[in-house]
């Protein structure tokens, strides 16, 4: 099938996010509920139909996937799903195989990982202190993430650091935090906290630290030099001319980047979501089981959901509250 996804606004579909499963072993407070009621297992996508499915969008010219969750490490056999996604790598129809991880499990798998074609993972790390981390996870150990991010490293991965900034947690961490990934040679972004899930509107607006507070704080110790490089995802870039070291800022709510929106989510029921601020969501699920041997429903599906995306989010925090809010948590669609 040669013709690319191309969506209404003339916006080309080339990134894929999936995510494997809704399981998480942390709880971000910000992410998923304390007591999540998960799926049964029976309505998961075997790893065959997620292997189908990711193979459909890149015969339609996805050219980036990135396996998200939950935490997309958590799901069994995962590996066994990676080594065959990897195909696609070796014969180069697709340009990245990459994940979104809290880093728990790395530190097992960063090796194999590493061998399957993985170049470049995304860790979620929101404080560098102990106390700190395990209030935000609920109940995650900082001292084996850190393990995990360090086991990437050795396997030859790069890192980029996600942290969400939140306003009286992390403030006080900015340097400390810029200072430690510099130290270690990641990338670090910081990220607007968005309104997913079904926390209080008060926590929500309490919670939130625009970037462009964040980004005037940097400037008045490092000269921060705009970039136009891009991993491909929603961060600005800059470089903190004194240090070298990159900085992204990804602002769903100061700074709208849906006018270059390149991407969709399938989550781990085979729900497709056009737009991760939004509510509409196709079902491919039903294409995939079927017609188990012909993937003409599954592509049309697909088309047809891809003809109905929509411009963008409708987050916004600006009138002092909150607007545009999903009820769905993050961790439905993998961010
Ligand atoms: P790179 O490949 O490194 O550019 O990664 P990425 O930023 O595309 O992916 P990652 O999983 O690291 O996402 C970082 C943050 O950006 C998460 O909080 C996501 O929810 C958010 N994000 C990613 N894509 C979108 C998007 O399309 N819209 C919005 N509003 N937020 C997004
Ligand atoms: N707002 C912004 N980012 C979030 N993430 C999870 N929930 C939210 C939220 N409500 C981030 C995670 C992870 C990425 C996939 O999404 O920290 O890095
Ligand atoms: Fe794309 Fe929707 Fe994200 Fe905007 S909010 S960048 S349109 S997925």
């Amino acid at each position: 099938d040669p013709l690319p996804l191309i969506d209404p606004f003339a916006r080309p579909i080339s990134y894929l996010r999936v995510s494997v499963t809704d399981r998480c072993d942390f709880r971000c407070t910000y992410c998923m509920a304390e007591h999540m009621q998960f799926l049964p297992r029976k309505d998961l996508l075997s790893l065959e139909d997620l292997d189908r499915l990711c193979s459909a969008f890149v015969g339609m010219g996805v050219r980036k996937l990135r396996i998200t969750g939950g935490e997309p490490l958590v799901r069994r056999d995962i590996l066994t799903f990676f080594r065959r996604i990897s195909r696609h790598l070796e014969s180069g129809a697709l340009g990245e195989l990459t994940l979104t991880t809290n880093g728990s499990q790395l530190a097992r798998f960063a090796p194999d990982l590493a061998a399957m074609g993985v170049r470049r993972i995304n860790v979620s790390l929101d404080t560098l202190r102990e106390g700190r981390f395990a209030e935000i996870t609920r109940w995650g150990r900082l001292a084996q993430v850190m393990e995990g991010i360090a086991a990437a490293k050795a396997a030859g991965i790069a890192v980029k650091i996600n942290t969400v900034a939140l306003k009286g947690f992390n403030e006080d961490e900015l340097f400390e935090l810029v200072a430690w990934c510099g130290g270690e040679g990641h990338d670090l972004t910081f990220i607007e906290v968005m309104p997913m899930g079904d926390m209080g509107e008060e926590l929500r607006l309490d919670q939130y630290w625009p970037l462009s507070d964040l980004r005037a704080r940097l400037g008045a110790r490092f000269t921060l030099a705009e970039t136009d490089e891009t991993t491909g995802g929603p961060a600005r870039y800059f470089r903190l001319a004194e240090t070298g070291q990159r900085l992204g800022f990804i602002t769903p709510l100061t700074h709208n980047f849906c006018e270059s929106c390149n991407r969709v989510r399938v989550t781990c029921t085979g729900e497709l979501f056009m737009c991760l601020g939004q509510e509409d969501a196709a079902d491919l699920r039903a294409p995939l089981r079927a017609h188990p041997n012909d993937d003409a429903p599954l592509q049309a599906a697909i088309r047809a959901a891809i003809a109905r995306k929509p411009k963008g989010h409708d987050f916004d925090y600006s009138r002092a509250r909150v607007a545009g809010q999903m009820r769905r948590h993050m961790s439905h669609t993998g961010g």
